[in-house]
């Protein structure tokens, strides 16, 4: 695993989104994974400022999310959904018809998850896979498990997800508790993989990745078998 170590939040979101830039410049076709998340929030406003000075064009750009609360409604101002369209997508060139999230309206999840593993089948492969991680390891809502799935699944969030989460909710507002979540083999798939943490709340987890053992039970550890990941931390999350 590759480390980037930066100073603050700010060049992490710098070097992450130069990331981003290189390979939506360099493929005709690029296909982007992309992360939620407090983390990636700074990358996504440097990404819409390339943008605006026409530095990128988003117009070939397919995009798939890692994952979506289930059940909420894509207009619901904490769906992932919503995240996206007002983080990214409303705010540059891209097709929105290329850019896929589960669906966490969907009436059967099972379903619904199998039709997002034949999207990211038809897609082929990600170019470059954007990651945050939880503060128990998690990536995409691969939650800490004796056994993690490949495919995408429905999975329910431990009670220490919840809780971090629930800073993004407003009082009395119900968290959901399930989540349909791309699985570590899709995860996999991609041909570059960059991880971003930072704040101290991150410690714990990335110096278990960097503790050079793999175990479900910190699923961010078997980043460490893909050939080609790159850890963008700051000093508070090293
Ligand atoms: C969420 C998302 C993850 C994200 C993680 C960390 O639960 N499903 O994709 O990486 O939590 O979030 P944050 O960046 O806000 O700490």
């Amino acid at each position: 695993m590759k480390i980037i170590q930066c100073k603050d939040y700010d060049e992490i979101s710098t070097a992450a989104a130069n990331e981003v830039a290189r390979v939506i410049r360099e493929k005709r076709r690029p296909v982007l994974g992309l992360a939620t998340g407090s983390t990636p929030v700074g990358m996504y406003e440097k990404l819409v400022r390339m943008y605006g000075k026409g530095e990128l064009d988003f117009s070939g750009v397919t995009s798939v999310n890692l994952d979506e609360y289930y059940p909420i409604s894509p207009d619901n101002v904490q769906s992932y959904r919503y995240y996206m369209n007002n983080k990214l997508f409303d705010r540059v060139n891209i097709d929105k018809n290329n850019t896929y999230i589960p669906n966490g309206n969907a009436a059967d999840p099972y379903d619904e998850c199998a039709k997002y593993d034949s999207v990211l089948d038809s897609l082929g492969k990600i170019d470059l896979q954007v990651l945050g991680i939880g503060r128990n390891g998690h990536i995409g809502f691969n939650e800490p498990d004796e056994s993690l799935y490949l495919g995408t699944h429905v999975t329910r969030l431990s009670d220490s997800t919840v809780k971090a989460n629930s800073r993004f909710f407003s009082e009395g507002e119900k968290i959901p508790d399930r989540a349909l979540t791309m699985g570590i083999g899709s995860i996999f798939k991609a041909d570059k993989i960059i991880l971003l943490a930072s704040g101290d709340s991150k410690k714990d987890a990335v110096k278990q990745v960097l503790s050079g053992k793999l175990t479900t039970s910190c699923p961010a550890t078997l980043l460490n078998l893909h050939p080609d990941v790159t850890l963008i931390c700051d000093s508070d999350a090293m």
